[in-house]
């Protein structure tokens, strides 16, 4: 028998592929799209909004005014990872900033989690793993030293670091939101206050806020001790709150300590607004076109799209919990281990495995 059946809502989605590896797992995480659009009551529309190193190349522009017409259009971004090795520094990059202050995406949320099926793959000693590994970077995402003024300038450089009140109070206020919505206790804020002017500025902030949440705790800790605090007690850590920079360096570094950095999977969000999703790793051209790399952070990315763009949080659960039962039958060699019993996949294996275990889960 043949069932039609209206689809819910239709999202329109704008994909960004880029360079190196970019390609390769926002392939999977669209094989994935395709699946809960065959199994539950949602469509997705997806239109190519090129940028990056090799759009560079082309156009001398890293995101094209077409690209930013799609994404003006669109619901969500489904993003890749943009560089490409050769280029000036940083003009492929700079689309990433482009699309994150244009569409004013002031939060960039970066979830670490120790799944069970990968404690074999956690660098730490269990005295450090504890109860276990599940918290939340909230990165500031517009401002910082982000915000582009400066330069070189003959024998010297420049870049200013921005914060502005209402900067930092939208990105305090969401982690205290967060805190609450996933029934969290404790909001650390992470900053440099013993000598940034910006992060006295936003400690204080921190501080005035943080009165009108009283059932959650709160601390602060100085970036450099946090960096090993990381290491030493990652369980304790819940909502970590942070500036831009900081944010971008204890993400890669969380997500190391979870398993692989290809884990790892971002929102870069606008709240009702136009977010973009992507993996938090770059294009990794020691790897591209190996057929090799994670595609897991780019899944997981539309984990975080269905829950925010989409409203769709158990769609999102299902995405994960494919996750984990793929990994118990097949790994990518970034997060394989000699005693792991799963099978070494390549990236498509991989998507196809994840593919497969959803399709059972959205059926049951
Ligand atoms: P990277 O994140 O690309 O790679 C760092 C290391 O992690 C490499 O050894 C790489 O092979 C490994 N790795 C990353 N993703 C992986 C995955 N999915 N599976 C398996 N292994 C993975 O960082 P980099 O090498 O410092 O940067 C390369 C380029 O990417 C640079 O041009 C940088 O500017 C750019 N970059 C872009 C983004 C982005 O597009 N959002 C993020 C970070 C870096
Ligand atoms: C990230 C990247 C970017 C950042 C770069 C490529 C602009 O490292 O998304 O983590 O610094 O935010
Ligand atoms: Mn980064």
């Amino acid at each position: 028998m043949v069932f039609f059946h209206m689809a819910q809502r239709t999202f329109k989605i704008a994909v960004t592929k880029g360079d190196g590896i970019g390609p390769e797992v926002v392939e999977e995480a669209m094989k994935i799209l395709h699946v809960i659009q065959e199994q539950a009551d949602v469509a997705f529309e997806f239109t190519d909004a090129p940028a990056g190193g090799a759009v560079w190349k082309k156009h001398g522009v890293s995101l094209p005014e077409k690209s930013w017409d799609v994404m003006k259009q669109s619901d969500a971004i489904l993003f890749g990872a943009l560089g490409l090795p050769g280029l000036p520094p940083g003009v492929a990059e700079y689309a990433i900033l482009q699309i994150r202050q244009g569409f004013d995406e002031y939060v960039n949320l970066r979830p670490a989690k120790l799944y069970p099926a990968l404690y074999d793959k956690c660098p730490l000693k269990p005295e450090y793993i504890g109860d276990g590994i599940e918290f939340y970077t909230v990165r500031e995402n517009t401002e910082g030293l982000y915000v582009k003024i400066g330069g070189i300038k003959n024998d010297a450089a420049t870049n200013v670091m921005l914060y502005t009140r209402k900067g930092c109070e939208r990105i305090i206020r969401y982690a205290f939101d967060l805190a609450i919505q996933k029934k969290f206790t404790k909001v650390t804020n992470v900053d440099k206050a013993n000598i940034l002017d910006c992060s006295m500025f936003w400690r204080e902030i921190f501080e005035q806020i943080g009165k009108k949440y009283k059932t959650i705790q709160q601390e602060n800790y100085l970036v450099d001790a946090f960096c090993q605090w990381l290491i030493r007690k990652p369980y304790s850590f819940e909502v970590v709150v942070t500036d831009n920079l900081f944010g971008d360096i204890i993400s890669d570094e969380a997500a190391f300590i979870v398993g692989s950095l290809g884990m790892a999977a971002s929102g870069n969000i606008c709240p009702g607004g136009i977010s973009m999703y992507e993996p938090i790793h770059g294009s990794a051209p020691d790897i591209a076109g190996q057929g090799i790399a994670n595609p897991i952070g780019s899944i997981l990315s539309n984990k975080i799209m269905l829950e925010e763009t989409c409203k769709l949080p158990d769609i999102g659960a299902s995405i994960e919990q494919a996750v984990e039962v793929a990994l118990a039958k097949g790994r990518t060699p970034d997060i394989q281990t000699k005693t792991s019993g799963a099978k070494t996949c390549s990236t498509r294996e991989m998507g196809d495995l994840i593919a497969s275990e959803l399709t059972k889960i959205l059926k049951s």
